[in-house]
Formats: C-alpha cells, sequence, structure tokens
C-alpha cells in the first residue's frame, strides 16, 4: 500500500497583528512571535526556520538580503498599500510575485487625516486636555471653512481628502507631478503649494526621491502658522527641522499617524499642538477586516498562480 503524504504550503505572516482565523485551513501559518514590526535580521531568522512559500507582510524591511534567505519563497502580500518595505528590484530577481490592497485604506487613511486637520485648526487636543488639568481657557481656534489646504499627492488617499473637505468651503489645492487636473483641487506647483497653504497634507509614496521631501528648507518656505500632516510614510518628513519649526512656533501645529521609527516615543510627545496616532490609519471599523481578507486572497491566487505554472 502506498502512502500519500500531503505536504501544506507554509505562510510566514509577518505583520504585527493580523487575525490568525481567517486563514483557509490547508495552509500552515506561523504568525509573528514578536507582535510589532520586525527587524531585518528578525524576517531573515523566521524565513530561515519556517522557509515559507508565501507571506502576509506589514512593513517590516523586506530587503534583498531578506528575499535571498530562501528560494521557497514565492509570494509576498502586503496588508496595506505601500511598498516602500519591500525591494521590489530583488522580488523581480527571483521571480517573487507581490501584491498590495490599495482600495481599502483609502476611507480610514483619509477620514484620519480629515479628523485630524479638525481637531488641530479648532485647537480641540489643546483645549480637551487644558480642561482635564483644571484650567478654563476658552481659546476659539479657528475655521477649516476659512484655510486654503494642500495636499501634496492627489492620488487614491488624496483625492478622498478633497471630497471630504470640499463641503467645508475650503479651499483646496494640490500638487502632484503626474495629474495636471483634478475635479477639486486647484493643482498648482510645489513651491506655490508651501508658500500658500494653511494645512499641509501628505498623499505619496516614499520613495527614494521623495525622502525628506518636507526638509528644513521646504518647511521654512511656509506660512507663519502652518499645520503640517503625515500620514503617509515617516521618511518623507525631516522629523528634526518639524520639531525645530513647530518648537519655534513657526508651524501652526502638526498630525501624524507615521514615523521614521516605530513605535515613536520622541520629543512630539512633549508639543501640545501635535496629534500623534500609532500607525492606525489604515485600521478602522471593517477596513481592517477588509484588508486582511483582501491580502489572502491576493496570497492565494498568487500561490495558485504559481502551482499552475510549475
Ligand atoms: N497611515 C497608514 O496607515 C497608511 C495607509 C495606507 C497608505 N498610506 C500611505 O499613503 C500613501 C498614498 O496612498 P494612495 O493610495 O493615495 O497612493 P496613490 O498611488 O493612489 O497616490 C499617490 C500619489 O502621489 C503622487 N506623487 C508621487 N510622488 C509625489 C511627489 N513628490 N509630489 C506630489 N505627488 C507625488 C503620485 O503621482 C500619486 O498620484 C501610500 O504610499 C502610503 O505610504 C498610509
Amino acid at each position: 500500500m502506498c502512502e500519500i503524504k500531503i505536504i501544506m504550503m507554509k505562510i510566514l505572516c509577518t505583520t504585527s497583528s493580523f487575525n490568525a482565523n481567517n486563514f483557509p485551513s490547508d495552509y500552515e501559518v506561523i504568525m509573528n512571535p514578536f507582535k510589532r514590526k520586525l527587524t531585518e535580521e528578525e524576517v531573515i531568522g523566521l524565513i530561515k526556520e519556517h522557509e515559507p512559500d508565501g507571506m502576509i507582510a506589514g512593513v517590516e524591511p523586506l530587503t534583498r538580503k531578506v528575499l535571498e534567505t530562501s528560494d521557497k519563497l514565492k509570494v509576498i502580500s502586503r496588508c496595506g498599500v505601500g511598498l516602500d518595505s519591500v525591494d521590489m528590484q530583488a522580488a523581480s530577481d527571483r521571480k517573487i510575485l507581490v501584491f498590495n490592497t490599495p482600495d481599502v485604506p483609502v476611507k480610514p487613511v483619509a477620514e484620519l487625516t480629515v479628523g485630524m486637520i479638525f481637531c488641530i485648526v479648532r485647537g480641540i487636543g489643546s483645549l480637551n486636555s487644558g480642561i482635564k488639568k483644571g484650567s478654563w481657557i476658552r481659546s476659539t481656534g479657528g475655521l477649516v471653512a476659512e484655510k486654503t489646504i494642500g495636499i501634496i499627492g492627489c492620488g487614491r488617499i488624496g483625492s478622498r481628502v478633497a471630497s471630504l473637505l470640499e463641503p467645508t468651503g475650503a479651499k483646496l489645492i494640490g500638487f502632484d507631478p503626474y495629474i495636471q487636473n483634478h475635479s477639486l483641487c486647484k493643482m498648482v506647483s510645489f513651491e506655490y503649494l508651501l508658500t500658500n497653504s494653511d494645512v499641509i497634507s501628505l498623499h505619496i509614496p516614499l520613495t527614494p526621491e521623495n525622502n525628506n521631501l518636507l526638509n528644513a528648507e521646504s518647511l521654512k518656505k511656509t506660512r507663519p502658522g502652518t499645520i503640517i500632516i503625515n500620514n503617509s510614510r515617516g521618511g518623507l518628513v525631516d522629523e528634526n527641522a518639524l520639531y525645530e519649526l513647530l518648537k519655534s512656533g513657526h508651524l501652526g501645529g502638526a498630525g501624524m499617524d507615521v514615523f521614521l521609527t516605530e513605535p515613536y516615543f520622541g520629543p512630539f510627545t512633549e508639543l501640545e499642538n501635535v496629534i500623534l496616532t500609532p500607525h492606525i490609519g489604515s485600521s478602522a471599523g471593517n477596513s481592517r477586516v477588509e484588508m486582511e481578507t483582501s491580502a489572502i486572497n491576493n496570497l492565494v491566487t498568487g500561490l495558485n498562480n504559481f502551482v499552475l505554472n510549475h
């Protein structure tokens, strides 16, 4: 009698939080044992130990060194939109399929952004902490309706931010080298946006060209009192320059969901006019479940595709 041995495909789930019950039962799943963002060495260790066929990835560095750890890896399915953490050239060289979930984070990131804008313009954060400390200082804040909002990157999330702000009557301007006309934003140059916005919100990918796009030089060109929102990626803004210009009072406030190093416990925590959230932009309501389902579907499609072609 011959024995049939069924070999289950292995999935390594490196994202820091993921509902393991969502995986189909015909895969062996290894979850991130650290339950936080992994370092390059930690991912290499997990790949060496488990030799996965596919990965559900968060924002940990999937460098060439990581991707060269095992010949078995065939599919990387990012649970999220940004692919800046994946060495795409290395993945292509090694014929590893890479997927992301671009549509699900649009609404939650846009709503977080608009929430931060209202909160900072009106001073809700400092009024809230003031009253809790026993002070009754009735500073009135500003009106979003009277502001010029500069959106850098008018793709999916930037456009959704514009559509949520449009009913307020705020003036919407946008800069995007790949978009000439936009139905809601008047498209302007980068320089014009820097010098004419009351609020600047970043909705662009982190690429080598975009690294530190908002640095000391560009931030100093902004109007006094400008509010900076970065819910895209930490490396897009020079955190030291941003901190200095907030501390000096040149900038009026900031909202940030993303940081160069996460978890973040740095000096922005000391500033009253800064709203910080722990990289939860894409996780609200059903969006996390939708994103996880979409990431698993992409992974299964990729692995099935591999099996069919080999
Ligand atoms: N906080 C979070 O949890 C979270 C979740 C999802 C996405 N994000 C970030 O949001 C970013 C935007 O997502 P999206 O879905 O809108 O992407 P998208 O690709 O739809 O839009 C990005 C836009 O940026 C433009 N762009 C690129 N470089 C630019 C530059 N230097 N100046 C101006 N415009 C530029 C592109 O032309 C494009 O139109 C992602 O890359 C990701 O980093 C963050």
